[in-house]
């Protein structure tokens, strides 16, 4: 075992990438620059950088995945690396036990590192700590995504034009919805505040609740009031499997109706309506990470519509995990 924590350091095999929270600031910055410098190639489908030649990339994804493992992949075979595939079936993992025993399996077979997706809060950094090469987290239960984190820095960096030092002083960033639940909130909050920008959380109190502010953005209750001053909205699926989590079928249910009274309400208080997109200012972005529920978070006209920069942040993955891996491995 050893120890671990975002960004730890390993000066052999590389370092990990668990989270953005703690990673310090230079670091959050050199990553941003690479994803800048690879932009241009990231997504031509004949880039072989050359970089990765010579390694193996696993990617061993414990729960559903469109965008972040079609991403990783990508970028991998980008920068030349070969990349083996755990089809992980979610019945094999409901312990941590035995996701540790199968990545300790990939790992015996001798991979440069391994991208890990799973239910479990935390299960990336069990990993990181039993195997010998590098980790990235592609999205751990409720805690991070750091490079779905990366990807939306940069989508609204690029809108504001901050590509130059990524200096988001003087920007909000409102992120609405199932907040409690969103690794991809978490990660956002982490790495958008150190780079200076505003962030509010906006959503019923059972998904966006006031100890929220812990993470040290504000925490408010009116997106019509928030509206008017945000530079970027981040919508968030209503994360119904993770409401139920720990607890049993019913729980969940209940969790459900408590979470959000009925989906029309959610809609009429919460969702990015056409309407309220017409009220945000000149300039201001709508984005999703991705899978949309449209006619509840996300109305298809907003999807659809000039504010939206949801294919722009799915293209931005590319040159987040290019990024990613190339910084973990130390190239
Ligand atoms: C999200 C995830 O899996 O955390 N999607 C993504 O990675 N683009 C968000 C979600 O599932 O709602």
């Amino acid at each position: 075992m050893r120890p671990q924590q975002a960004g730890s350091v390993r000066a052999a095999a590389g370092r990990d990438l668990l989270g953005l929270q703690g990673l310090p600031t230079a670091e959050l910055r050199a990553l941003l620059a690479r994803m800048r410098e690879l932009a241009p190639q990231a997504n031509a489908p004949e880039t072989r950088t050359g970089a990765l030649a010579g390694k193996t990339v696993a990617t061993m994804f414990f729960e559903d995945s469109t965008r972040t493992k079609t991403s990783f992949t990508l970028a991998a075979r980008r920068m030349s690396a070969e990349v083996v595939d755990l089809p992980a079936g979610a019945s094999s993992v409901n312990k941590g036990e035995t996701l540790i025993d199968t990545a300790l399996t990939v790992g015996a077979m001798g991979v440069s590192a391994m991208v890990v997706r799973a239910r479990q809060a935390g299960a990336a950094a069990m990993v990181a700590a039993a195997v010998g090469c590098p980790v990235l987290n592609a999205g751990d239960g409720k805690h991070e995504h750091p490079t779905q984190g990366l990807l939306d820095i940069y989508t609204i960096a690029g809108a504001h034009g901050r590509l130059g030092d990524f200096d988001l002083s003087g920007l909000t960033v409102a992120i609405v919805g199932d907040v409690a639940s969103s690794r991809v909130a978490r990660s956002a909050i982490a790495g958008l505040l150190p780079l200076g920008a505003r962030v509010a959380c906006v959503g019923p109190p059972g998904l966006a609740p006031r100890s929220l502010g812990c993470l040290g953005c504000a925490v408010e209750g009116d997106l019509d009031a928030l509206l008017p001053e945000a530079d970027a909205v981040m919508m968030l699926r209503i994360q119904f499997e993770r409401h139920g989590e720990g607890g049993d079928a019913q729980k969940s249910v209940e969790k459900r109706s408590a979470a959000i009274a009925s989906v029309r309400e959610y809609r009429a208080l919460y969702g990015m309506t056409a309407e309220r997109a017409a009220r945000m200012r000149p300039g201001a972005i709508v984005m999703h990470p991705g899978p949309m529920n449209r006619g509840l978070e996300i109305d298809g006209a907003v999807a659809d519509g000039p504010r939206s920069v949801v294919l722009r942040q799915v293209a931005h993955g590319v040159a987040a995990r290019m990024a990613a891996l190339a910084w973990c491995l130390g190239v």
